[in-house]
């Protein structure tokens, strides 16, 4: 495993689940961990980089020297990484819900009828935005955790989304996922991609910040 440094180095890296309440009890979740962009943003402090983790909701401890915003919602997380650009690496590691409630019923929803609809709305894509905002980082990768036709899929992403690497959960390995403590990414970007793992994600994390170093050298 590869240690080069990321001295001087701004990265934010986004991570977890977001929850987007449908009531005062309730809200759409989804089971990311977390473990994936924890481990990038612990590896990346570790190398001297000045890391900002913006977790979701997850129950993990905070890595050692870096700084950590919780958020809860797509809408939260997206307010806080942008307030963090500029920067020089954006890692969207976050499973960001798609879609959340058109409102936020203000009192607990009883049940009435057999059949109840949920009005969803999306909700911003954080990773788009990021890779044409004024402030774009130099480089922006997103996760794509698909489970058939994953490299269509993920070179799309690359185009759609303007990013610059995509690395894409390897489904079908065991002990892959999203609340395993192992990982395997097929990483994609424009005239290339690398197969990484099987390996835990801590092992993961530092492939992959060697892999963006390798294509953007200071
Ligand atoms: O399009 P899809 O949701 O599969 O793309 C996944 C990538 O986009 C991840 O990097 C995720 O963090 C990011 N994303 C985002 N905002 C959304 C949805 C996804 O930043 N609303």
């Amino acid at each position: 495993m590869s240690a080069a440094s990321l001295g001087g180095r701004r990265i934010v890296v986004s991570a977890g689940p977001t929850y987007e309440d449908i009531d005062p009890v309730r809200f759409i979740g989804n089971r990311s961990s977390g473990k994936m962009g924890f481990a990038i943003a612990e590896a990346a402090a570790r190398r001297g980089a000045q890391v900002v983790l913006v977790a979701g909701p997850v129950s993990l401890p905070t890595p050692s020297g870096l700084q950590r915003v919780d958020v809860r919602s797509a809408r939260q997380m997206r307010e806080a990484v942008i307030a963090q650009l500029p920067a020089d690496v954006y890692i969207g590691a976050a499973a960001v819900a798609d879609y959340a409630p058109a409102e936020i019923a203000p009192g607990k929803i009883k049940k009435k009828d057999e059949r109840l609809t949920l009005a969803l709305v999306r909700t911003p894509d954080i990773l788009a935005e990021v890779a044409v905002h004024a402030r774009r980082p130099t480089v922006v990768v997103g996760f794509a955790a698909e489970t058939h036709d994953v490299e269509f899929y993920a070179r799309g992403k690359l185009e759609k989304k303007k990013v610059d690497m995509i690395a894409a959960n390897r489904v079908g390995v065991s002990g892959s996922g999203f609340e395993s403590d192992d990982n395997a990414l097929t990483v994609y970007w424009r005239d290339g991609e690398r197969a990484l793992g099987p390996a835990p994600k801590t092992a993961l994390a530092d492939e992959l910040l060697d892999l963006i170093l390798a294509r953007w050298p200071a």
